[in-house]
């Protein structure tokens, strides 16, 4: 979920509303806003996007007001409707609450306050929170700030919440506890947010919360930050912040994933720039610098991430196994939190993660440190949960995305991952100094060859054109391609509701192979590196069940260009940076099957950018 908050001089509505919209990524089944007026709270609250919510609102009430907050819901508990979103009123109708985030207990919450007459109108546990700080509050005679912290010690659960008081409405209170929430600091003015995107236009300065801490935020006054457990006072400390908003916006581009998909070039250059001197054969990252012989002396590497980020670990295992000849295993973070898995004090754990928010991950992140293990953050959102969890990482430089379908996240974590691998091939000796030098240079000139991968988008958006009517597509590849075959199945899934299956292909003949008729669009990766001939009896196979192909090949290839239905060309490189190129293509290829099946690339159905649940 997202949420905003605004306190100051200026109409807080279409700061609010604005706000809302940059969060929609975070989530988008329902919104809502409450304002005051000097006299009343009013509040409008819709099933639907913020586009819907504005429209009703606008109907319904003034938008007067200079304190207000809102919220864009991802459900959690209780089904997306008017009456389960936010924001949510306490039983006098005096306080109202916004709330990203789960509270575990609130059954048991529930069970109490009914007790005491409280009565409840949605399923939500947020509506069960609200209520409790006002119980506090009239049950202790304290004032608000002091209500929020009491009332959250009694919860189990994760949490960003904005509450505010109509009768004390100079004042809003924040608290965070596993979402993220950030306080923009104007003059005479603050904002409240998920994350820095609603106020980037309003000021640069910013406090982010850390996990178990609230703040008081009062019109004309500073902030005052607190801890939830003891309620002692921490300085907050004021953050200057980098992002513009030329960076979160769409720039030209239909859609945001189009515009994510054609910054690969930039992201990666971003992503390795002052990281690699390629003159001088070095690569210089703090994170790894500082922790080289913990690194080093790692007898294995566990991976954990989730979604796209997982496949980008499955590309890593393939590239250190092969360049620093150490064993790797890549978890699902949620599998691996839930199995007490066997760790040892010298196992490295990588969590990757965009977002830096997922809660699978950060859960499997600290349940890896209880066990001693050293953890190394893969993350691009600066300052974000994880990255802060974890004991050192390095970020991926790829900038805010925007789109639900993650692309340029994939590929800059690849090229992270592959500088570390690189970076400990050589210091350990596993690669001849020479193919070092030689590996540096092509990976600069990886950003040129996504270029040249991209100018394939005509071709391929006609290939889109052809199988859009397809029901299910069978994705295939090997090595370091195989993560690639299921990152494309995964993206076109996501945003076409396409059925889709990645496979190693020489799996297909223990199972997928059944399902090859002349209906099947087959798409495969069959670089000229890596298991070529293997891949070549691979689409023979296909071919002889009339299946269609659809290859990615390299430039020049002249034997799959005989077999299959359709080639896209990607220029040559060293095997293990090929996931770079191939990625693209199948990008492509899901996005404009999307775009041509109506559906909503940006913000797909059922699925969130950010997943801070369980
Ligand atoms: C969600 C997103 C995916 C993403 C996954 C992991 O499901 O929709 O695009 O790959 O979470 O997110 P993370 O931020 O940890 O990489």
């Amino acid at each position: 979920c997202g949420i905003v908050g605004y306190i100051g001089h200026r109409q807080a509505y279409p700061i609010i509303l604005k706000g809302l919209k940059r969060l929609e990524y975070r989530g988008y089944d329902s919104a809502g806003i409450a304002l005051y007026d000097g006299k009343t709270i009013k509040l409008s609250k819709t099933k639907g996007k913020v586009a819907d919510l504005q429209d009703k609102l606008e109907n319904e009430i003034s938008t007067e007001g200079t304190i207000g907050i809102g919220h864009t819901r991802w459900a959690t508990h209780g089904v997306p409707n008017d009456v389960n979103s936010h924001p949510h009123y306490s039983n006098s109708g005096d306080l109202v609450i916004i709330h990203n985030g789960i509270i575990e207990n609130y059954d048991a919450l529930k069970t109490e306050l009914k007790k005491r007459g409280y009565t409840f109108t949605s399923d939500t546990d947020t509506e069960v929170l609200v209520n409790l700080i006002e119980e506090v509050k009239t049950k202790e005679n304290v004032k608000l700030g002091k209500a929020v912290q009491l009332a959250l010690n009694q919860t189990i659960g994760a949490y960003a919440i904005a509450v505010f008081d109509k009768n004390k409405p100079d004042e809003i209170i924040v608290a965070r506890l596993g979402s993220p929430l950030a306080i923009g600091v104007g003059e005479d003015e603050f904002f409240i947010a998920s994350d820095a995107s609603p106020f980037i236009e309003y000021t640069n300065n910013a406090i982010y919360l850390e996990d178990g801490e609230m703040a008081i935020v009062r019109r004309g006054k500073e902030v005052k930050v607190r801890k939830i457990k003891d309620d002692t006072s921490v300085d907050p400390y004021l953050q200057e912040l980098q992002l513009n908003l030329e960076q979160i916006e769409k720039g030209g581009y239909d859609h945001f994933m189009l515009k994510e998909i054609y910054e690969q070039p930039n992201a990666i250059s971003d992503t390795f720039r002052g990281r690699m001197r390629v003159d001088e054969g070095i690569i210089k990252m703090a994170g790894v610098d500082d922790n080289l012989t913990k690194l080093l002396n790692a007898k294995r590497i566990v991976i954990v991430a989730c979604g796209t980020s997982w496949h980008a670990g499955l590309v890593a295992e393939y590239i250190f196994e092969e360049l620093v000849r150490l064993p790797v295993e890549v978890e699902y973070a949620s599998e691996f939190r839930y199995r007490n898995p066997v760790i040892h004090q010298d196992d490295v754990i990588i969590a990757i993660s965009q977002s830096g928010e997922t809660a699978d991950t950060m859960a499997a992140i600290k349940l890896a440190k209880e066990k001693g293990a050293f953890v190394f953050g893969v993350c691009n959102v600066v300052g974000s949960s994880i990255s802060r969890e974890t004991h050192a990482g390095a970020y991926t430089h790829a900038g805010p995305e925007i789109g639900v379908a993650s692309t340029k996240a994939f590929t800059t974590q690849i090229t992270v991952l592959a500088l570390i691998a690189l970076k400990l091939a050589e210091s350990k000796g596993t690669i001849p100094k020479s193919d070092f030098h030689y590996y540096l240079q092509e990976l600069e000139r990886i950003p040129e060859k996504v270029k040249i991968s991209l100018q394939s988008a005509a071709h391929v958006k006609s290939i889109a054109e052809t199988y859009k009517e397809a029901k299910n597509f069978l994705y295939l590849g090997r090595g370091f391609n195989f993560p690639v075959a299921l990152e494309g199945a995964l993206k076109l899934k996501e945003i076409s509701y396409i059925h889709a299956e990645g496979y190693p292909a020489a799996e297909m003949k223990h199972g997928p192979i059944a399902l090859i008729d002349e209906q099947m669009p087959v798409v495969v990766i069959a670089t000229k590196k890596g298991h070529y001939d293997k891949i070549v009896s691979n689409i023979q196979e296909i071919k002889s069940r009339q299946g269609k192909i659809i290859a990615v090949v390299t430039e020049g290839d002249v034997t799959v260009k005989e077999l299959a239905d359709h080639v896209i060309e990607i220029p040559e490189t060293e095997e293990f940076l090929t996931p770079l190129l191939t990625t693209i293509p199948l990008q492509i290829l899901s996005y404009y099957i999307a775009v041509m099946l109506g559906k909503n690339v940006d913000q797909p159905r059922n699925l969130a950018k950010s997943v801070t649940v369980e």
